[in-house]
C-alpha cells in the first residue's frame, strides 16, 4: 500500500477517536507534517464544534484557518485537551523522534501542554533502536559550531541543516550516527549544552497512544 494511503488511513482512524473522545468548544493541538496535513483535512468537518486549535508551526496554522478553524496563541488558552502530530520514528515505548519538519520545539511545547498526545504515523516509522533517522536539534545560531562539537563529544555526526530557519528563527543541528539505546538520557543530556533551544527525542514526554497505519489495517499502541 502506498505510504499516502497508510498516513491518510491513520489521520481518519485519529479524526474518528477525536470526534468521539472531545467536549464541545475545545481546543485541540495540532502537528505538523504530511500526516498531519491529512488528519487537519479531516478536522474540517467539525470545524464548527471546535472553539479552536493550537498549530505547532505556522504551516499547521495557515492550514487550520484556511478551513475555518481559529488559532489560537498557547499563552492564551489552558491545558490543551488532545495533541495530535506524526513522527519521524517511534519505538515499543512509544518514545519518539521528531523535527524533520523543523517544528520540533513548537511541537514539545504543545505535546507538554497536553492531556493527551496522539501520534499518528505509518508502519515504516516504527524501529526498534531510535536513531536511524537523524536527531533534530535546533539551536540559537550563534552557538552552533560551539554545540557540533559538544555532540561530537557524545559519539554524533552533527550536520548544518542549510538554508532552514525555524519558526522561532534559530537553525537545525541533525545529528547522525548518534546511539540513542537510553532516549530520556540523551534528550537531557542534548538539552543541556548552551544553545540547544531542544532536540527532536520524545521521550521524557512521549506519546499517549501510537495510532500505526499498516497494510493490514490501523493498529493502536498505548504507552
Ligand atoms: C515535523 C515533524 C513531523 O511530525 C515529522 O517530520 C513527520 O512528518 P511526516 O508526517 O511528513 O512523515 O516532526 O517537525
Amino acid at each position: 500500500m502506498a505510504m499516502d494511503e497508510l498516513k491518510l488511513k491513520v489521520a481518519k482512524e485519529a479524526f474518528n477517536y477525536v470526534e468521539n473522545s472531545i467536549e464541545r468548544d475545545t481546543i485541540i493541538g495540532v502537528g505538523t507534517g504530511s500526516t498531519a496535513n491529512f488528519f487537519i483535512e479531516e478536522l474540517g468537518k467539525i470545524a464548527s464544534r471546535l472553539e479552536g486549535a493550537v498549530a505547532s508551526s505556522e504551516e499547521t496554522a495557515r492550514r487550520l484557518k484556511s478551513i475555518g478553524i481559529p488559532v489560537f496563541d498557547l499563552n492564551t488558552v489552558g491545558e490543551v485537551q488532545v495533541y495530535v502530530d506524526g513522527a519521524d520514528e517511534a519505538n515499543e515505548y512509544l518514545h519518539l523522534i521528531k523535527g524533520g519538519g523543523a517544528a520540533l520545539t513548537r511541537e514539545k511545547i504543545i505535546a507538554a501542554a497536553s492531556r493527551e498526545f496522539i501520534c499518528i504515523a505509518d508502519e515504516s516509522k516504527l524501529v526498534p533502536i531510535l536513531g536511524k533517522f537523524p536527531l533534530p536539534v535546533e539551536v540559537i545560531p550563534m552557538s552552533r559550531s560551539f554545540v557540533g562539537r559538544q555532540i561530537v563529544k557524545l559519539g554524533g555526526d552533527p550536520v548544518y541543516r542549510e538554508g532552514c530557519v525555524t519558526d522561532n528563527g534559530n537553525h537545525i543541528i541533525d545529528i547522525f550516527n548518534l546511539v540513542i539505546d537510553q532516549p530520556t538520557e540523551m534528550e537531557q543530556r542534548l538539552n543541556q549544552i548552551t544553545g540547544v533551544v531542544t532536540n527532536g527525542l520524545f521521550a521524557n514526554r512521549g506519546a499517549d497512544q501510537l495510532f500505526l497505519g499498516t497494510s493490514s489495517g490501523v493498529k493502536v499502541f498505548n504507552s
